[in-house]
């Protein structure tokens, strides 16, 4: 039997699911249940009703899955998965800030560890860092970890906003100069970014949003070419949804080597181990899930 026949015969024994973010390696999208962003995988990992779930991702997504289905035993094939912008900040950090604006309430970007959510009053994902920021029932705002979320955001709304000053250092490699290079050479091709990106690049965009935002963007539009700025797993996703257009990576150095950990091998080894689990203790998991509800409820 080969790698792919052996994960979906034991995923059937194990009553699993297996949920894959956008930039998971092509073979890793092709055996998941569901590829998403990041709030569509956290709403999906609410509601499974498998009792184990395959999360191929970095560690801050499991430990979302895992605070929000406590019940469920959580698998990230490569313990390893981390990720260097949720590791920009600490629950430490996040209280010294509450100290230092006692009127501001603190949106945490998804991409967090449970303790930093645990400190925080409010989740967001890329997909509604606008709309959680509008929305909360404060004039002023802790932002973190990501700046350029935060720069985004900002532009975008009227409130007072604290942003840490953290970033991903796979968007940081997206330079302007490549992407005013990628325009000369293709006149026509719109420019579609993450808000991790750095804000020169931002304001070069012509669509901002999250991964699947950039997907359900790419289809709707009736353009041909596009510039894209985010981690180059995507291309995989919007190379195969729309075959008919052309896909220019913003740059061949955006490569999230965290993303890439998760292999076949290893999701078919978690599934045989039930093992590496990502569980979050008390009451981390709790004071975390009310963040997240209070985002899941907007
Ligand atoms: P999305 O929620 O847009 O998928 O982003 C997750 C992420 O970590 C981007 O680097």
């Amino acid at each position: 039997m080969d790698l792919v026949e052996k994960i979906k015969k034991l995923k059937k024994e194990r009553n699993a699911i297996i949920l894959a973010h956008n930039y998971q390696l092509p073979e890793i999208q092709e055996i998941a249940d569901f590829v998403g962003d990041s709030l569509e995988l956290s709403r999906i990992a609410k509601k499974a009703e498998e009792e184990v779930i395959v999360f191929c991702g970095v560690h801050f997504m499991a430990e979302t899955a895992s605070i929000l289905a406590p019940e469920k035993k959580v698998l990230l094939p490569d313990m390893n998965a981390g990720c260097p912008l949720a590791n920009m900040i600490t629950a430490e950090d996040v209280k010294r800030l509450k100290e230092k604006f006692p009127k501001a309430l603190v949106v945490a970007y998804i991409n967090t560890s449970a303790e930093v959510k645990a400190e925080s009053d409010y989740c967001c994902t890329s997909a509604n860092a606008v709309d959680v920021v509008e929305k909360v029932p404060s004039e002023e705002v802790i932002f973190i970890p990501d700046r350029n979320l935060g720069y985004y955001v900002s532009k975008n709304t009227n409130k007072k906003m604290y942003i840490w000053d953290g970033f991903c250092p796979t968007h940081q490699r997206i330079l302007p100069q490549d992407i005013e290079k990628l325009k000369k050479e293709h006149p026509n091709a719109k420019v579609v970014s993450h808000p991790e990106c750095r804000k020169e690049v931002l304001e070069l965009s012509h669509k901002i949003a999250s991964t699947s935002g950039i997907i359900r963007f790419v289809k709707e539009d009736d353009g041909r070419e596009y510039i894209i700025g985010t981690e180059m797993g995507i291309l995989y996703r919007l190379r195969k949804e729309c075959p008919d257009k052309l896909f220019y990576p913003a740059s061949s150095l955006a490569v999230c080597p965290n993303m890439k950990k998760n292999t076949l091998e290893k999701v078919l080894w978690a599934l045989e181990d039930l093992n590496p689990e990502v569980k979050v203790p008390e009451p981390i998991r709790s004071k975390a899930l009310k963040a997240i509800e209070n985002m899941l409820n907007l």
